[in-house]
């Protein structure tokens, strides 16, 4: 029974150190070419590997990120488990970044960024914080941390999701009629779904229109999910006021891409969050410790939901 690591060596020598001490009775090999495939029950990775056959006897797939749609889930045998990442590194760094990028909005860092450039002292009006809702797309691991984080600051907030949850502090809404009341009344929509059919191109000119005027988005998603030209159409009617922007479709955005220069649009080279070695490796070892006594992992993926 081995645990197979395939991603980069500098965070497999930190993933190795914690596995010899959480787990001392699985081996862990960080090397394909050399590991018995039949011996191999987990894998670690970002991807599919292309020779997944191999492992004939895989019980589990970890994705070394929080998100799973880079896996192609088809690919992977029905009777294995595919684990997305949940770990305290990645939580801590998306709450930074949406921090960052919804005070940067509310406080009109992209338009006092356009000012600096052309040397115009001016002050602009400003809100105050109770008068700017925030609704955040997605009410997972991430979507409510964040809602944690920005507690303080005094925003009134709001969170959709697929199911109806109940967060103090929060307006929660679900589906359709819900999504249409929060968007009436988000001032910042911070994007935190996972891609999945239902979510591609969902940032899209529709939604963008049923945003008030003046509106900002923070999109720290998938790529895919935003429609890249309704996002330029809503800042240059002055529909929308600001973005910040992580994720593009493709990744990197080409040279020249509208994107790049746009005014009043911030953008980030995805890297909102980014798997912790030491944490992750804590994660994984805790999953596995959960399965052997016989609970499911937490992050495991729901096949039909995709996420
Ligand atoms: P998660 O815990 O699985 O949460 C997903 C949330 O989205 C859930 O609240 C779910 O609703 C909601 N949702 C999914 N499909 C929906 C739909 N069709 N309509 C309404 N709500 C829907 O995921 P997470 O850990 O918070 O991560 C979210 C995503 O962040 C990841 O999938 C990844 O793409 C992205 N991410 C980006 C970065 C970056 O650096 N930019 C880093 C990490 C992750 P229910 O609660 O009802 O199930
Ligand atoms: C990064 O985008 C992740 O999914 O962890």
């Amino acid at each position: 029974m081995t645990f197979l690591f395939n991603s980069d060596a500098r965070r497999g020598a930190v993933f190795q150190e914690i596995f010899a001490r959480e787990l001392p009775d699985l081996p862990f090999s960080m090397e394909p070419a050399t590991v018995d495939p039949n011996a191999v029950r987990y894998l670690i990775s970002w991807t599919v590997p292309a020779d997944l056959s191999r492992y004939r006897n895989l019980e589990v797939l970890f994705s070394i990120g929080a998100g799973v749609d880079q896996l192609e889930i088809t690919e992977v045998p029905d009777h294995v488990k595919v684990v997305r990442m949940v770990e305290e590194g990645i939580v801590r760094m998306m709450q930074e970044y949406a921090t960052l990028a919804v005070l940067a909005l509310h406080r009109n860092l992209p338009a006092y960024l356009g000012q600096q450039r052309e040397q115009v002292w001016k002050a602009l009006p400003q809100f105050q914080a109770q008068e700017r809702r925030v609704g955040v797309l997605g009410l997972g691991v991430l979507g409510r941390a964040v809602l944690e984080r920005l507690k303080p600051f005094g925003f009134p907030l709001s969170g959709w999701s697929r199911s109806v949850h109940d967060i103090e502090g929060v307006t929660c809404h679900a589906g359709d009629a819900g999504l249409e009341a929060m968007l009436a009344e988000t001032g910042i929509l911070v994007c935190l779904l996972p891609l999945t059919d239902e979510t591609r191109g969902f940032l899209n000119a529709d939604l963008f229109a049923r945003l008030p005027q003046g509106a900002a988005v923070v999109h720290a998603g998938r790529g895919p999910q935003l429609d890249h030209e309704a996002l330029i159409a809503a800042l240059d009617d002055g529909h929308l006021s600001g973005a910040m922007i992580d994720v593009t479709d493709p990744e990197p955005l080409p040279a020249g891409h509208a994107f790049w220069s746009r005014p009043r649009l911030l953008l980030t080279p995805h890297v909102a969050s980014v798997t912790q070695p030491h944490s992750a490796a804590r994660a994984v070892t805790e999953n596995i410790k959960r399965m052997r006594a016989g609970l499911e992992p937490i992050g495991l993926i729901d096949r039909r939901r995709g996420y």
